[in-house]
């Protein structure tokens, strides 16, 4: 194990000062810095890396006014952090895995010591990142990336999360396809770790409650087309779209195309694509389609994604913020221009819904300032190490500082938004447990995505449905529950106690006519049952014992197919 270690780590190292070659005879990347640096001031500025991606497969730079409204108050509040000024440096990681560490060689290659990674954008990029940065002594805290993947300590030495892990989502989908007793389902999956490892979850507990399911993967490279044969089974009707938004895109155009949709089909994608991703562009020039195109198939579908931070607009968090004031602020902070390279306005296009990460990159700027402040304080308190040598040594060498901020970040406990506490788990990541499920339902000529049901993770499979989520007010299906395609069997039971009574009566009825015939043969040259002509007697009883015999076969419960055929042909001859 330690040998593997110290090769993978000398391998990074190879592979670090060939791609800083590389990083340096190119253009620089974006590389911005907020806030400003005031030289006028007599703080020391200190610097954190900040990723997010702006373009590729999922664009996160909405997340960044959470994390500038986050900086705002702590570089305002003398208690965090005295003396110092925080500033983030931004690269863009395109959510793409090369891109990624390419940008982050770029942030720890760039004047200023870096000392946090807050990104990197999504879980395609983060993976990479927060497998390397543990080498560089780089704490690293993600608030874009769920892959249930990155829920491994041995793996990810110095890794946080402020999201929960993604294997929660399947609960989310196994609770829906079970509430509606839905027994055959079609998983259309794109081949990454965020989706496959939520899958592996979801397949397991589908096979364990006997659902049939199919499944189709496609690389991130060839999209759907690279699917071979179709997408569509013909005799599935319940599909779980697992894929990035751009991807989900080009499938709803496809579906589209084959009449694909409600009231026949349906579709149970992700909820954390960003609001009205279906306007957006598509992957593949092969599908070509209009919103409202997409619309037609996405309409009625439902989406679960782990319950966003807004559940209290009042309570306040440890700054004191609540969840109003906040996305008062973010509004403001969408229209600040960063710099004019970059318009978050056009990335952002409702600013009125402020994008779903930007909340949990505010929580995660907090985390990495209040374990830095400790960190700090720490090493001031500490004769040996000062915080000179924090902000200005190569942290590669620096194992004081990152064992104290991780032993810090491990320790972490404040009220987040909504006062919900944030806290880790002994992975790094963070325990919510609570899942929203959206419907996209119609609004006149448009579909909105309505909030229909709540699944509490840990509650044992209770779904708490708000009106009018449920069988018997399907308020939210108009033409009904879709169907699953698998034909109907209509089990008609008998009652329990009323099976033991005609089986009873009809035993005891068996009897007396098996004794009568046996009366008859034994005394049939008496001269009274001579009289009563005996084979006229022999043939009554038969056709009492068969009788009682048909009424027991009819009455015996089996939800075994092949008892019952054969019971079925037996009743026939009776
Ligand atoms: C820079 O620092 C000085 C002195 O602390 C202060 O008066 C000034 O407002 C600061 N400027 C900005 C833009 O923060
Ligand atoms: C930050 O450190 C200072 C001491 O330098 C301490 O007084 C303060 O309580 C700390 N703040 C937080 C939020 O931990
Ligand atoms: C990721 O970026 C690299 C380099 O820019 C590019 O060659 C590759 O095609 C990208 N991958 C995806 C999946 O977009
Ligand atoms: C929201 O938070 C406030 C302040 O903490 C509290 O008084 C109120 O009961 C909370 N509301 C709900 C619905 O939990
Ligand atoms: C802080 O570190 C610097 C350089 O490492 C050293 O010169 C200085 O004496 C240290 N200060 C204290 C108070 O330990
Ligand atoms: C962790 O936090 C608790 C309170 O939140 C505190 O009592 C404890 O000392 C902390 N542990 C470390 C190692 O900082
Ligand atoms: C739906 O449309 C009505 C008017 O047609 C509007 O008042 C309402 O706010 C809309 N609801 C949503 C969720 O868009």
């Amino acid at each position: 194990m330690v040998e593997k270690q110290t090769l993978t780590y000398s391998l990074f190292l190879s592979l670090l000062l060939v791609l800083r070659t590389w990083a340096n005879t190119e253009d620089q990347v974006y590389l911005q810095v907020y806030p400003p640096v005031n030289d006028t001031d007599d703080l020391t500025d200190i610097y954190f890396a900040l990723m997010l991606s702006f373009g590729g497969d999922y664009v996160s730079i909405g997340a960044l006014p959470g994390v500038q409204i986050a900086l705002d108050y702590i570089n305002s509040e003398p208690s965090i952090l005295p003396g110092y000024s925080l500033h983030y440096t931004l690269t863009d990681s395109q959510c793409n895995r090369s891109m990624a560490l390419e940008s982050l060689f770029k942030q720890l290659s760039s004047e200023h010591v870096k000392l946090g990674l807050v990104g990197s954008g999504c879980s395609v990029a983060t993976e990479p990142t927060a497998e390397i940065s543990q080498f560089f002594n780089i704490p690293q805290v993600s608030c874009v990336s769920s892959s249930s993947e990155l829920k491994n300590r041995n793996r990810f030495r110095y890794y946080f999360q402020l999201l929960a892990a993604e294997s929660q989502i399947a609960q989310g989908f196994f609770k829906i396809i079970t509430h509606y007793g839905w027994k055959r389902i079609s998983l259309i999956i794109q081949n990454e770790n965020l989706f496959t490892v939520t899958m592996d979850v979801l397949k397991e507990q589908l096979a364990e409650s006997g659902v049939d399911f199919t499944e189709k993967l496609f690389n991130t490279e060839d999209g759907i087309d690279g699917l071979s044969g179709g997408i569509f089974e013909p005799d599935t009707r319940i599909y779980v779209v697992a894929m990035y938004a751009s991807h989900a895109r080009d499938f709803l155009c496809k579906a589209y195309y084959e009449g694909i949709g409600y009231p026949k089909y349906l579709l149970i994608t992700y909820g954390w694509y960003g609001s009205e991703w279906w306007t957006g562009k598509a992957s593949s020039k092969n599908f070509n389609c209009t919103p409202e195109q997409r619309s037609q198939a996405l309409a009625y579908s439902l989406a679960p994604r782990v319950q966003e931070a807004f559940t209290n607009l009042t309570a306040p968090d440890v700054s004191g913020t609540t969840a109003a004031m906040y996305i008062e602020h973010y509004r403001e902070a969408v229209l600040m221009e960063v710099n004019e390279e970059i318009n978050l306005r056009s990335y952002i296009p409702d600013r009125s819904d402020p994008f779903y990460y930007a909340q949990h990159c505010h929580e995660a700027t907090l985390t990495l300032a209040f374990a830095l402040n400790k960190t700090i304080n720490d090493l001031k308190n500490n004769e040996e190490q000062n915080t000179t040598v924090v902000v200005s040594k190569n942290l590669v060498e620096n194992t004081v500082f990152v064992e104290k901020m991780v032993k810090y970040l491990q320790n972490t406990s404040f009220d987040g938004l909504s006062g919900k506490t944030v806290r880790f788990d002994e992975d790094g990541i963070r325990q919510i447990n609570v899942l929203d499920v959206y419907q996209y339902q119609w609004n006149n000529t448009k579909i909105f995505r309505a909030n229909v049901a709540v699944v509490h993770v840990d509650e044992s499979l209770v779904i708490h449905y708000h009106q009018p989520f449920s069988r018997d007010s399907p308020g939210m299906w108009p033409d009904g529950v879709p169907n699953d395609g698998v034909p109907i069997e209509d089990v008609v039971t008998v009652s329990v106690g009323l099976t033991v009574v005609y089986v009873v009566f009809a035993a005891a009825g068996l009897a007396f006519a098996v004794v009568c015939i046996f009366f008859t043969l034994i005394f049939r040259n008496r001269k009274l049952i001579r009289l009563s002509s005996p084979n006229l007697n022999y043939l009554i009883g038969l056709g009492a014992i068969v009788l009682y015999l048909n009424i027991i076969t009819l009455v015996i419960p089996t939800t075994n197919t092949h008892f019952a055929a054969v019971l079925c042909n037996v009743i026939q001859f009776i």
